[in-house]
């Protein structure tokens, strides 16, 4: 996502401190006590600028959401929403997040949402994809019983490699899945992201795909 240049960005950050956990793996096992009760925990791994995950802790007051973005210019403004909102069920990771299993223990995680991740393109780096087979088996790890992944995408290239990924993946069934999302689904179903927004607007088809574990 690029962004430009924002002016005393480290001050912004400091000043949303209240949003943001800077240590994640030090809560391993322990996020319900971040958030003062336990409730279902949703997670989101490259939030980009909140859209999704604040609108999705608007609507879900008795859930909790953990955020991941690494990028800190786009970070700031998933912060910003958090702040506008007073949101009470929502925090946010400013880094980039690869060992889950070391952040998250077994089972403590009820959903894991991905939207519009990087593709990273080239065959050498198809690792590094959020839908990589090392990905998924940590996230199969973390969730709880009857937990959920879901992935979204305007790549098409990106998706069909994701979801070969998936169905290799052991530990999860399908349980839905679209070339189509806003043919096939409801508008008022959906919570949009900004790229989901962008894309569509373009008329570019995107995919959708939820996952069940086990
Ligand atoms: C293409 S953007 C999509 C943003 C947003 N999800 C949307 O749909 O509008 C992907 C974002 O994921 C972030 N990202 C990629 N890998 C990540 C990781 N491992 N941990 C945290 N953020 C990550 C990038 O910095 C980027 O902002």
């Amino acid at each position: 996502m690029r962004q430009r240049k924002i002016k005393n960005l480290q001050e912004k950050l400091a000043a949303r401190e209240a949003w943001q956990v800077r240590d994640p793996a030090e809560h391993k096992g322990k996020w319900a006590g971040l958030f003062g009760r336990r409730a279902p925990l949703y997670i989101e791994i490259g939030c980009g600028k909140g859209q999704f995950i604040s609108e999705m802790s608007r609507r879900h007051p008795d859930a909790d959401y953990v955020a991941f973005e690494g990028q800190e210019s786009v970070v700031l403004h998933a912060l910003e929403k958090a702040e506008a909102a007073d949101s009470r069920n929502l925090l946010v990771v400013p880094q980039y997040v690869h060992q889950l299993a070391e952040i998250f223990a077994e089972g403590e995680v009820s959903g894991i949402y991905l939207n519009f991740s990087d593709p990273w393109p080239k065959d050498r780096h198809a690792k590094r994809r959020l839908t990589s087979g090392g990905y998924l088996s940590d996230y199969a790890k973390i969730l709880a019983e009857d937990g959920f992944l879901e992935f979204k995408t305007d790549n098409d290239g990106l998706f069909e490699y994701s979801v070969e990924q998936m169905e290799a993946e052991p530990g999860f069934v399908t349980e839905y899945v679209t070339r189509d999302l806003h043919r096939d689904v409801p508008e008022e179903e959906i919570v949009t992201t900004e790229y989901e927004d962008k894309f569509s607007a373009q008329g570019k088809n995107i995919n959708y795909i939820r996952l069940r574990k086990r």
